[in-house]
């Protein structure tokens, strides 16, 4: 490649990055989101299947016998499954839990909930499915960004759930 060609490519470079936002200019921009919390849920968990290896450790199937859930969505909760990897020392590497049931007003709802975090708690986001999103309806569920923290209790019988909504910037 001649030396020239070269230059005109750094050159080009340094006009590219010139031309970049600054990270100041693009953190003012947005306000730091506020979370509120939004719902509560108790999970009650069965006995684990047996694990699944997986690479560096193991998949667990728990399933999910009942609960309820209370706030934007108040319900009674009727099966699903719980399905973290444990890593080789034990670690929670990863959570998936999927729920259904029944809201107070008997509609169905379905969660999917995913993230990462050791055995003591983790941090999640929640996918809520639930009785319809038009006209007329409360709460658009399919259009609230929920986080969570998920603890379970020292029998790992059951896991707390405390969901946070992220407002989306305006
Ligand atoms: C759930 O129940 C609480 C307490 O009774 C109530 O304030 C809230 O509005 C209910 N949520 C829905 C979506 O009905
Ligand atoms: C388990 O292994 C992970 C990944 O190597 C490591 O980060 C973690 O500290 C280990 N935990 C324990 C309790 O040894
Ligand atoms: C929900 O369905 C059950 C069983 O079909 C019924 O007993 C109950 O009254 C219903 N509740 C509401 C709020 O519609």
């Amino acid at each position: 490649m001649r030396r020239s060609t070269i230059i005109g490519m750094l050159a080009g470079l340094f006009t590219l990055s010139a031309a970049l936002p600054t990270t100041t200019s693009s953190t003012s921009a947005i306000a730091t989101p506020i979370p509120t919390q939004t719902l509560t849920a108790e999970i009650l968990l069965g006995s684990a299947l047996r694990p699944i290896p997986v690479p560096g450790g193991a998949r667990l199937i728990e399933p999910i016998t009942g609960g309820t859930v209370n706030g934007v969505i108040n319900g009674t909760i009727s099966g699903g499954f719980a399905s973290p990897i444990l890593t080789s020392n034990g670690t929670i590497h990863q959570v998936s839990i999927y729920v259904y049931g029944l809201t107070s007003t008997n509609q169905s709802f379905f969660v999917r909930e995913t993230g990462v975090g050791p055995k003591t708690g983790q941090v999640t986001r929640l996918e809520i499915e639930a009785g319809g999103h038009g006209p007329g309806d409360e709460v658009d569920l399919y259009d609230t960004f929920i986080l969570a923290r998920v603890e379970p209790n020292k029998a790992e019988t059951a896991v707390s759930v405390q969901g946070y909504a992220v407002p989306q910037p305006v």
